[in-house]
């Protein structure tokens, strides 16, 4: 009998040197093929120019948590991240970071995450409900984002009678599509005779959204509720006891929306392949939910009894990890190991490498959640949301987000492969798929 290949997709890395224009070309429409596919064999890569791969735990942990750890944001993420979120948290340096850092921390503080899991519980829901009542095949890449647009809207843009949601739900489309369209060849500070539509295209997307933002705080502000019913009003009360200027807060508030939404739905459309994949797994967690909650809206108290569900989103974030690569600036000399790093040098840490290294992982292609059942990795092997001061804020948010709404789908939803072929792992702004991802949906009856 045929044997069935279970191996997820994986990218395609680059095995020969690229040269500049290569690279400009690539880099474009997908920044893993201009990642060397040593990183896949290799913990360190030295690469052209002044370029440093690092795929060594113990060398990921010196730069991001030791010596490192303040060296800056690469110059690059700031030319193009920026004209989208401006200077919030993601992209400012030293004091001006550590105060948002320490102001926005309580805003993603565990005890808010019951508040958030009910708006989120609320779309996996009528996810479910509609996919439910169309059985067949659906675009789990085009789902996906719808389900954390809708988060977006409940948790920071709900309750406006003078702006309809539909008028922010086009706004932040537009928004989004502007967004994902920036890429790593803009980044690089390429030469400029190179073609780049997007910064030939109208930044009206970004006023358009500030001004949305604007307006929607202002709005939130007046209303002064007691209670904080979601992310905006905790926001807001945040910001009483420490106050920023109102541009900061509008660079913030699109911070979060930027950094929150597609990365948390790449994981949950990826998440759906690998279960589509791997039924037998798929049968046990859903098992697993049903066990914990049989019927009516999940809630954040029933995450903690769903550990396997909990170990495929954190394997699905190791094959497939939304932050594939990020880089920082050297703003020193350092030597890590026998590795001398100068002033000046790029220090580029390739997730997706990091992540699936033969010489760190046990068949590190394939999928298998029951690696993150036991001891987890060591220290710097395994970074989806980063390492150090500036790991992400919103790490719990977005685990609780995705479980949430993937429980309450595979509760009632079996995914299983189509005919379509499997789209490939591209990396621009996130790392998303390269095309519609088409698996078939369809209802488990309860008690099956
Ligand atoms: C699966 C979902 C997510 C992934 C994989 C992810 C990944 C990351 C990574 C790798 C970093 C560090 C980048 C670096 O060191 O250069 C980061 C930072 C950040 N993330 Fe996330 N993120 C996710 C969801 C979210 C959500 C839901 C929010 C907010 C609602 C968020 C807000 C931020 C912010 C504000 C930072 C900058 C923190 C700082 O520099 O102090 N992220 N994220």
């Amino acid at each position: 009998m045929e044997q069935f290949d279970v191996t997820p997709v994986s990218a395609k890395l680059a095995e020969k040197p690229v040269t500049l224009l290569q690279f400009a070309r690539s880099a474009g429409r997908n920044m893993l093929e201009v990642i060397p596919a040593e990183t896949l064999r290799q913990t360190y890569v030295r690469g052209p120019l002044n370029i440093h791969y690092i795929c060594d735990p113990e060398m990921v942990t010196e730069l991001l948590v030791g010596g490192g750890r303040y060296f800056p944001k690469a110059k690059f993420t700031k030319d193009i991240i920026g004209s989208a979120v401006g200077n919030g948290l993601i992209l400012s340096e030293g004091e001006k970071w550590r105060k948002q850092r320490h102001r926005y921390s309580p805003l993603f503080a565990a005890r808010n995450l019951p508040v958030l899991s009910r708006h989120f519980a609320e779309t996996g829901y009528e996810v479910a409900e509609s996919l439910a009542e169309n059985e067949g095949p659906v675009d789990v890449s085009q789902i996906a984002p719808a389900s954390t647009l809708t988060n977006i809207s409940r948790v920071i843009f709900s309750g406006n009678e003078e702006v309809s949601s539909e008028q922010i739900r086009v706004g932040l489309i537009a928004y989004f599509n502007y967004i994902s369209y920036l890429s790593l060849f803009d980044l690089m500070g390429l030469p400029k005779w190179l073609p780049r539509k997007k910064w030939l295209s109208s930044k009206a997307p970004v006023t358009d959204m500030r001004d949305l933002a604007r307006h929607v705080i202002e709005l939130r502000r007046s209303e002064n509720r007691e209670e904080p019913e979601d992310f905006l009003d905790l926001m807001i009360d945040a910001l009483k006891e420490d106050f920023e200027d109102a541009e900061t807060t509008v660079d913030n508030l699109l911070t979060f929306v930027v950094a929150g939404h597609e990365t948390s739905a790449n994981a949950l459309a990826w998440g759906y392949y690998l279960l589509a994949l791997n039924p037998e797994m798929q049968t046990r967690i859903r098992h697993e939910i049903r066990t914990v909650c049989p019927e009516g809206k999940l809630e954040f108290s029933h995450l903690e009894h769903l550990p396997l569900l909990r170990a495929h989103i954190k394997e699905t974030l190791r094959l497939y990890p939304s932050a594939a690569f990020f880089a920082r600036d050297a703003s020193e000399a350092i030597q890590v190991k026998d590795v001398k790093i100068e002033e000046g040098d790029a220090l580029f840490f390739p997730v997706y490498s990091l992540h699936r290294n033969e010489v760190l992982w046990e068949d590190p292609a394939q999928y298998r959640p029951e690696r993150f059942m036991g001891t987890p990795p060591p220290r710097g092997q395994y970074i989806p949301f980063g390492a150090g001061p500036r790991i992400c804020i919103g790490a719990q948010y977005a685990e609780t987000e995705i479980m949430i709404l993937m429980a309450s789908v595979l509760r009632r939803i079996h995914f299983s492969l189509s005919d379509v072929e499997m789209p490939e792992p591209v990396l621009t702004f996130t790392m998303r798929t390269s095309g519609p991802l088409i698996l078939n949906a369809e209802e488990v009856p309860a008690g099956s």
